[in-house]
């Protein structure tokens, strides 16, 4: 297959090009990416040499962008991760959320649809979706399934369902070939130092404050990004047509025991005293609108496709935090934003 993957320079992207492009030595990646604050190559550098490797920079917002990418490489599978994707950006600035995850979702759609014509024959569209989407559990009640209504609350997660909802019409009005996965918070190496985890590793390497928000009861469910990845080529290769499939690592923590738990893991990896970075946890004022409880009830999935997580969180989690005691270059280049020079030297941008 020759395969179009958006997003490919962010977090789970480049965790997802890396698996197809070694996966799959004979089929086509191209990783369409606009580098936005959040894209960054040297993400997947190890295998930017690859044959089967290709990356093009542009904006899924962008009809001629994203027509030539189609054509240049005669594209028949799209797998969609671009997107705006912080929360709290979006309470911030939400029209850009809307312009690139609402609008840029559907000019993709739209792009793919008239290239491919009404031959849908081995053609593929798989939207990559959140949990965010079906809104906010109580504390221990139930869980998200395929079938929960959609309850979006922040301006992401808002503009995520409308994206959904424009994927699942194309599906019903023109038997487009969409497939799409709901997945739970992700964590591990490349995750950018604005969401929780890496934020929390990144201050307590460097004996900042740790913020947490309200009284840090807020409660998320944790998978690897290596087994979102690779649920992610099961769906790709497996999940049926108009179908969505939740994924989740059945891992709920409230975010006050997950950072106690990171302070314990990294005093003894830095051999400071024990309860030593605990010291630098802030209670700081809430997220607004801040939904409660995610938690996935991922037995679809596991049932009829046959995934199941790999990682345990513990193992999981002191991997992620080794990784970046080992990569404080890539964390550096982040924070100072030099990042950004690797590509415009890379790519002469
Ligand atoms: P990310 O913010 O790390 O990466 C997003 C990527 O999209 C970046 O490389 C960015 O440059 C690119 N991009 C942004 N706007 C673009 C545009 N207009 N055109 C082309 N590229 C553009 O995001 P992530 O955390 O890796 O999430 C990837 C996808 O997975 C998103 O769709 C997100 O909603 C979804 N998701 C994320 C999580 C999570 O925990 N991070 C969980 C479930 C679902
Ligand atoms: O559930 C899937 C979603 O998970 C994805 O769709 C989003 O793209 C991804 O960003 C993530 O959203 P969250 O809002 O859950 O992730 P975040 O890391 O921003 O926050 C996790 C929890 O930690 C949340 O309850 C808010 C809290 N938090 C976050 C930050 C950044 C803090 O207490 N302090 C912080 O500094």
């Amino acid at each position: 297959m020759n395969i179009l993957i958006t997003g490919g320079a962010g977090f789970i992207g480049s965790h997802v090009v890396r698996r197809f492009v070694n996966q799959y030595p004979d089929y086509t990646i191209v990783n369409f990416d606009l580098l936005t604050y959040a894209g960054n190559l040297e993400n997947i550098k190890d295998i930017e040499g690859a044959p089967n490797y290709h990356f093009v920079k542009g904006d899924i917002q962008s009809e001629e962008d994203v027509t030539s990418a189609l054509t240049k490489y005669d594209i028949n599978g799209i797998i969609h991760l671009a997107a705006e994707s912080h929360v709290d950006r979006s309470i911030t600035d939400p029209l850009v959320f809307v312009k690139t995850n609402v609008l840029g979702t559907s000019n993709l759609l739209f792009c793919a649809k008239k290239y491919w014509g009404n031959d849908f024959e081995g053609k593929k569209f798989y939207h990559v979706s959140t949990d965010e989407v079906y809104g906010s559990l109580e504390m221990g009640g139930g869980f998200f399934t395929e079938t929960t209504a959609y309850d979006p609350r922040s301006p992401y997660s808002a503009s995520k369902a409308s994206s959904d909802h424009m994927v699942m019409a194309f599906f019903h009005t023109y038997h487009f070939p969409v497939v799409m996965s709901n997945c739970s918070n992700n964590y591990g190496p490349n995750h950018f130092p604005e969401k929780l985890i890496p934020l929390m590793i990144h201050n307590i390497i460097q004996k900042k404050p740790l913020p947490v928000y309200g009284k840090g009861e807020n409660v998320r469910d944790w998978l690897h990004v290596k087994d979102h990845a690779r649920a992610i080529d099961t769906i790709f290769h497996k999940g049926k047509l108009g179908e969505n499939y939740n994924v989740g690592g059945h891992n709920e923590w409230k975010n006050i025991d997950l950072v106690y738990l990171l302070c314990n893991i990294m005093d003894e990896k830095l051999g400071r005293k024990a309860g030593e970075s605990a010291e630098l946890i802030t209670y700081v004022t809430d997220r607004a609108g801040h939904d409660l409880r995610y938690a996935i009830d991922a037995s679809k999935i596991e049932k009829d496709l046959g995934w199941l997580p790999e990682y345990t969180f513990e193992s999981g989690l002191a991997e992620t935090v080794d990784w970046y005691l080992q990569n404080q270059e890539w964390l550096d280049h982040v924070t100072s934003g030099a990042y950004r020079a690797y590509y415009q030297q890379q790519y002469a941008m």
